[in-house]
């Protein structure tokens, strides 16, 4: 008998894998004031260079560092044996500078005597290649071993320090999933029969939301269910999407556990940095953030993005909506220049630093932060930018660093307010993501990512404030609700999608959303099934265009990717094909609902032709920017109990002007009615009440 690949060789049984409901918590406050600082790895450096980090870290106005994240070796240096004394010491450093810790547990990266004695902990991938040592996230969320030495480490560093003054916040390792997102072993596979177990009840409702007749796949008992392994093929699409939730769970898993360890000794709220950005994501973020007392972000901006403002203000929008009471967040990672692991690693332009920190602090987080503090002079992260880069104080990077930091001062009556409540949303939902980009498609590169950001593009430029929230969320207090390319959805979710039209609102659906059920399973009848009647329009013939392949509408834009054969009930054709096979057939819809409207975006449309449906939305729902302004000037607010502040960023290498009026918390200058804004700058006005 050959030994299986995916064998771990693990005594014990599989980690059980569940996930409690969350106990609400109110918004954790971290600092006093917006929260300054980064990751900090003092451990990388002599002890004298730490009297120095905490002297510059005070020049700056830093109150807040992640600490500890990837020092589990360095503390506990052999099984059991723990050198706490230079935490020890820079706690007590940190402290007497009054500059508070994000302590956290350093399960991230297990230290190379784990994975010596333990190399079954490591994630299997799917063709069965075990992850060698020397990376980080390199453990297997079901495996016992990893758990239980996890653990371990945990209590003692959360038995040390719980009750320590400077602790205002726990950071639990390391945005999970980013290099162990799935693991195929035998453990997995048994923690995952589990979990069906606790979803779906019995083995015959397995078999019957996965559609296992097909192909004579029906499972006879639970032994014979395994992770989708292998290259080739193509697993089953329930099974799939039910591998990603599960696997999202079963880190999610590892965190509640650590932070249950964590709560035992310490009152201070417990969080972990999350990557959420456009798309789908490593995990399924929107189950994840109603457990950390403050959901977390890391956001870097990708050099060749030539629209990486509005990534930023996606993710920023994402983070906002992953609480119902669009409480704020923290961006807990970003750069001074740019991340190491780009292809081309280019350094941020003049201003770039706060224009995008203030973005952030615009949309809702609490503070900005960095990976990392000191750049590291060895390691992987060589070249990665820092607060406190190679050259030291004298750079230009540190200076505007200390002016960031002056700024987030200055923004202090900031904290806590929330953003603007946001009349318009954009629904995003990583397993409908999930199972777009993967398996048997009618066109198998689309991007998720691209659809989402595209119609949010069209509102950002116009300065319309859209909420990115999860199926979860309540729609009623949206006028227009845009739904692109959701390809799975769950009957109760469709219902409140559809009552959007029904009560006034206007609901815009894209191509191949509602066409399958939350099993993957396609609803029958006419695509989109979980929305036609609402739409009064439906398809059933898709046409997917070749790469270099077009199609002209009727409205001058030229589409790609994709088109389908779209059919009128009661709804009026807005936009037409021009060209091709489809041509005079409808390609936009409109469905007068009472007040409201549903539209359905059968292709994927060029920017133009977005432009003039999202003009012409607006028009129809009322919706008013944040402030009348030049092109490339973004405008968003925050509202706290009586005050109101607009931040103004100025995205062009041109000053240029808004109609707004207040005083520059920045600057100490008032403006009425015109504010200037200077190139690559911004604003921030205290508004004059009414
Ligand atoms: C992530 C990690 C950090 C660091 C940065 C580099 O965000 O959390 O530890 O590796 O990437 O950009």
């Amino acid at each position: 008998m050959t030994a299986s690949p995916w064998h771990s060789g693990e005594p014990g049984s599989a980690v059980r894998v569940s996930v409690p409901p969350p106990s609400p918590r109110p918004p954790a406050r971290l600092a006093d004031g917006l929260a300054f600082g980064g990751d900090y790895n003092p451990e990388q450096w002599p002890r004298e260079v730490w009297d120095e980090d905490v002297k510059l870290m005070r020049e700056a106005g830093v109150n807040l560092v992640s600490l500890g994240v990837f020092a589990w070796g360095t503390v506990e240096t052999a099984a059991g044996v723990r050198d706490w004394s230079w935490l020890d010491d820079i706690v007590e450093l940190l402290h007497q500078g009054g500059i508070g810790i994000g302590l956290a547990t350093p399960t991230a990266a297990p230290p190379s005597w784990l994975l010596a004695a333990h190399p079954e902990i490591a994630p299997v991938l799917a063709d069965g290649f075990r992850e060698p040592p020397g990376g980080r996230l390199a453990w297997c969320a079901a495996s016992p071993v990893f758990r239980r030495y996890a653990l371990r480490h945990v209590e003692a560093l959360a038995e040390r320090y719980g009750r320590h003054p400077a602790v205002r916040l726990w950071h639990i390792g390391n945005e999970f999933g980013g290099g162990n997102a799935r693991c195929y072993c035998d453990l997995s596979a048994e923690a995952f029969r589990d979990w069906l177990r606790d979803r779906h009840g019995g083995l015959d409702a397995v078999n019957a939301a996965w559609g296992t007749q097909q192909w004579g796949h029906r499972f006879g008992a639970w032994e014979e269910i395994l992770p989708p392994r292998g290259r080739h093929g193509a697993p089953n699409p329930g099974l799939y999407l039910d591998y990603e939730r599960f696997s999202s769970d079963a880190l999610l898993s590892q965190y509640l556990a650590e932070k249950a360890v964590v709560e035992r000794h310490s009152a201070a709220p417990v969080t972990t940095n999350l990557m959420v950005g456009a798309g789908a994501q490593v995990v399924d973020y929107a189950t994840w953030a109603p457990h950390t007392a403050i959901a977390a972000n890391d956001h870097y901006t990708l050099v060749d993005d030539p629209l990486r403002e509005q990534d930023l203000a996606f993710a920023a929008d994402r983070m906002r909506g992953l609480f119902p009471d669009r409480r704020p967040w923290l961006l807990m990672e970003s750069s001074t220049g740019s991340p190491s692991w780009q292809r081309r690693n280019r350094a941020k332009d003049p201003g770039e630093i706060a224009r995008h920190s203030l973005g952030h602090v615009a949309r809702g987080s609490d503070g900005a932060m960095f990976f990392q503090w000191r750049a590291s002079p060895a390691g992987a992260e060589q070249f990665h930018s820092a607060m406190l880069p190679h050259s030291g104080s004298r750079s230009r990077v540190w200076r505007e660093v200390l002016e960031l930091g002056r700024s987030l001062k200055a923004l202090r009556e900031v904290q806590g307010t929330r953003v603007e409540r946001a009349r318009a949303a954009i629904v995003v939902d990583d397993p409908a993501g999930w199972a777009l980009q993967h398996g048997l498609k009618p066109h198998r590169s689309l991007s998720y990512g691209r659809e989402l950001r595209e119609w949010h593009r069209a509102l950002w430029q116009r300065n319309l404030l859209c909420d990115v929230v999860p199926p979860s969320a309540d729609f009623d207090g949206y006028d227009l609700v845009m739904v692109p390319t959701l390809l799975t959805v769950a009957e109760p979710v469709a219902a409140r999608l559809r009552a959007v039209p029904e009560r006034g609102g206007t609901l815009l659906v894209t191509y191949l959303s509602g066409v399958c059920d939350a099993d993957g399973r396609v609803i029958t009848g006419g695509f989109p099934g979980a929305f036609r009647e609402v739409l009064g329009a439906w398809t059933d013939e898709f046409y997917p265009l070749q790469e270099h392949e077009t199609v002209a509408l009727d409205d001058g834009g030229t589409v790609t990717e994709w088109t389908e054969r779209v059919h009128l009930e009661d709804a009026e054709s807005i936009v037409g094909y021009a060209s091709g096979t489809l041509a005079g057939a409808p390609a936009v819809t409109r469905r007068p609902v009472g007040d409201g409207a549903a539209w359905y975006v059968s292709a994927h449309l060029p920017p133009d032709s977005i432009d003039r449906i999202a003009d012409r939305l607006t028009a129809e729902t009322g919706l008013v920017p944040a402030a009348e302004a030049d092109p490339g000037v973004e405008a968003v607010r925050r509202v706290g109990d009586g005050s109101s502040f607009l931040f103004l960023l100025n995205h062009t290498d041109a000053d240029r002007n808004a109609e707004a009026s207040g005083l520059d918390l920045l600057t100490g200058e008032a403006f009425d009615p015109i504010v200037t804004i200077p190139a690559n700058g911004v604003r921030v006005l205290r508004e004059t009440p009414v």
